[in-house]
């Protein structure tokens, strides 16, 4: 699997503090399947990372790795706060790409209210070469209360990232019943851990693969998407889930 979203870099956000923390978030992933990580450190007024700071933070921990024999490759990336966007030129955001394919920008979807003027800005960066993928919506209430309000953007070429933790029901039952109707509505397209430290969000994206309760699209949600979308290619349509059946006992 291929996990792109993640705070694994030490220092930088509120992710991991210490290299040995990133090392411990990696040291599980890899045993959970993971083959390679997306740092995507938050790039906001609170955190305001540089491309600079990002990219020599995915070289250290690359170079850490292969000396402490941690199977995981770590991509570069970042998650970038809609309202930080615009004060970014394109050579900024090439280098905030998931795995810098030049592509594929991870966006920080709020917690609360409905980002205004949300299909104008997935718009206005398809027309500069860059497609939007919207981070952990599910976890909004507006996005709770009409999942289908997310179809918009994804019609102008959003694509739609569910965290782990929401699936497997760890963030609780609002962001879990989201997630499962993003997913019965072809309105999702990846999963990720959002890891942040290892106590938090830590990795289980086998475990919500597992939740996903469809082999084929949860293969799709953790391996296929994402091998997409870190060579920059179009991601497909993801498959439909089916329904859970529901039986009668008598
Ligand atoms: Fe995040």
């Amino acid at each position: 699997m291929i996990d792109l979203h993640s705070h694994i870099l030490p220092g930088l956000d509120d992710g991991s503090r210490t290299v040995d923390e990133a090392r411990a978030l990696a040291r599980r992933a890899a045993d959970d399947g993971v083959t390679a990580i997306a740092a995507t450190p938050h790039v906001r007024s609170d955190y305001p990372t540089r491309p600079e700071e990002m990219e020599r933070g995915v070289t250290r921990l690359r170079e850490d790795f292969v000396e402490q024999e941690i199977d995981v490759e770590v991509l570069p990336g970042g998650e970038i706060d809609l309202v930080m966007l615009g004060s970014l030129d394109d050579d900024e955001l090439r280098r905030f790409t998931l795995a810098q394919s030049g592509r594929y920008l991870l966006l920080e979807f709020p917690y609360s209210g409905w980002p205004s003027g949300l299909e104008e800005t997935v718009y206005g960066l398809g027309l500069r070469g860059f497609l939007a993928i919207l981070a952990h919506p599910e976890r909004n209430r507006e996005v709770q209360s009409s999942p289908a309000r997310l179809g918009e953007a994804v019609r102008m070429g959003a694509l739609v990232q569910l965290t782990a933790a929401s699936l497997d029901g760890r963030i609780g039952r609002s962001s879990q019943k989201a997630a499962e109707r993003l997913l019965e509505d072809g309105l999702a397209h990846l999963l990720a851990s959002d890891a942040h430290t290892p106590e938090i969000r830590e990795a289980g994206l086998g475990a919500a693969a597992e939740a996903v309760g469809d082999d084929g699209l949860a293969r799709f949600l953790t391996v296929e998407a994402p091998a997409a979308i870190v060579a920059g290619e179009p991601v497909p349509k993801p498959p439909r889930k089916a329904r859970r059946r529901r039986y009668l006992l008598f």
